[in-house]
């Protein structure tokens, strides 16, 4: 999809629900008898025809390796592979000073980000013995194990940065962590068990005062366009694509390109080396330098024409419709007995609605739920230190994307009185 195709798609008009809903080939089914009312988007959003299509372009018509071959198939695959990086990274504002290296997605992207700050086969690593790593207490397992084992392996120690008994974050917080030795900053943009956003542009400028690197866990903030890594100033953010209508198993890190230069590449193979012997290697520059092997190229232009697709959503009012959506779950929630809806505040928070009943378990919840049609996801999210400072086992949880409908928030609430009727 190009973005003339898009801007085909969606015409001038407002955002319209169902016509974006009628372009997701797996939204048009039911469940148990009911219309499927897909809630589970921060797990995974799903994938439109466009996205969909550009994927069996390229497998059909342009497939081979890349950066390799003189023949023209590697020659438009290579092309492919290099235009969806530009475009990624017009999605997510990079500009001249960054670089966007392709991964498995978020996890693999912050595992290569703290793993690399460690390992320095050439220079000074980034991460040294006696450095401090602070990690906000909102973080998703991928954001908070990678700085744990990387702490570990550098002789670093990790600072966590706790939220409020609310789950909020306070910038004095910070400034209270913050010492001459702190040395890296990771913070999620919307905390994915919660759908809690801490005032990040605050808190990444008292880090970057303070000489920290500054890292974003965006995982959960990009399919809605919220991404923007030059206005917000931080060096590092991870993502990935299937959260934003892409295919699952792709993402990326972008970063400041000086401070990318100084990560050690994880994945030593073809494609990555300057030159070889059978006694050593050199490594090539970047972005190459830290995309070891075969990529997932199919997977990589299905990610550019989700970029596209959501840029186009965004351009049609798709802040404006997830913050109805959510206003819209928190009213009728709010009326349900017993019911406790984690960071109520819409100026505090993204798509998602966390809540807890004081007499039903999330996981029965979540099975009546699905009875009526209704996917939401239940647990910890993986976020289990956060639970635990919260004092909640488990949350079920209801997020939302652009073919999401009123109508289906309403499914979820009368679905949720009834789970809790039937329960009493
Ligand atoms: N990070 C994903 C979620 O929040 C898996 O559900």
């Amino acid at each position: 999809m190009n973005d003339a195709v898009a801007t085909a798609i969606l015409g001038d008009a407002v955002l319209d629900p169902r016509e974006v809903a009628r372009q997701f080939p797996v939204l048009e089914q039911s469940v148990h008898g009911k219309p499927l009312a897909y809630l589970d988007n921060a797990a995974t959003t799903q994938t439109p025809a466009a996205v969909l299509d550009a994927m069996r372009r390229f497998e059909q018509h342009d497939r081979a390796n890349i950066h390799r071959g003189v023949h023209t198939l590697s020659q438009r695959a290579t092309d492919a592979f290099e235009a969806a990086r530009a475009t990624v990274k017009r999605l997510v504002g990079a500009d001249g000073r960054h670089e966007l290296i392709f991964t498995s997605g978020t996890t693999d992207a912050l595992n290569l980000l703290a793993q690399g700050m460690v390992l320095a086969p050439e220079g000074e690593p980034l991460l040294r013995a006696g450095d401090e790593i602070i990690v906000s207490g909102l973080e998703h397992h991928a954001n908070l194990i990678p700085w744990q084992q990387a702490a570990r392996r550098a002789g670093a120690s990790l600072r966590i940065l706790k939220p409020d008994a609310e789950g909020r974050i306070h910038v004095q917080d910070l400034r209270a962590l913050l010492s001459n030795h702190t040395r890296v900053l990771a913070i999620t943009q919307c905390a994915n068990a919660t759908g809690y956003c801490p005032p990040l542009r605050e808190l990444l400028a008292v880090a970057a005062d303070a000489g920290a690197i500054t890292v974003i866990d965006a995982a959960q903030s990009v399919g809605h366009g919220q991404l923007d890594v030059a206005a917000l100033g931080c060096d590092f953010a991870a993502f990935s694509a299937h959260k934003m209508y892409g295919p699952m198993g792709t993402g990326a890190l972008v970063g400041r390109r000086d401070l990318l230069e100084r990560l050690a590449p994880l994945r030593f193979g073809g494609d990555m080396v300057d030159t070889v012997s059978f006694e050593e290697a050199t490594f090539a520059d970047l972005p190459a330098r830290l995309e070891g092997g075969t990529p997932n190229v199919g997977g990589i232009v299905g990610m550019a024409a989700a970029a596209r697709y959501v840029a186009d959503l965004n351009a049609h009012g798709l802040s404006a419709h997830l913050a109805a959506l959510r206003a819209h779950g928190v009213e009728g929630l709010r009326q349900i007995p017993g019911l406790r809806i984690l960071n109520p505040d819409a100026a505090e928070a993204e798509a998602i609605i966390s809540f807890v009943s004081d007499n039903v378990h999330p996981h029965d919840i979540g099975t009546l739920l699905d009875e009526a049609g209704v996917a939401v996801r239940t647990g910890h999210h993986c976020a289990q230190p956060l639970m635990r400072h919260l004092g909640i086992v488990a949350t079920t949880r209801a997020s939302f994307a652009a073919y999401n409908t009123h109508q289906q928030v309403d499914q979820l609430i009368a679905g949720v009185a009834s789970a809790i009727k039937f329960f009493q």
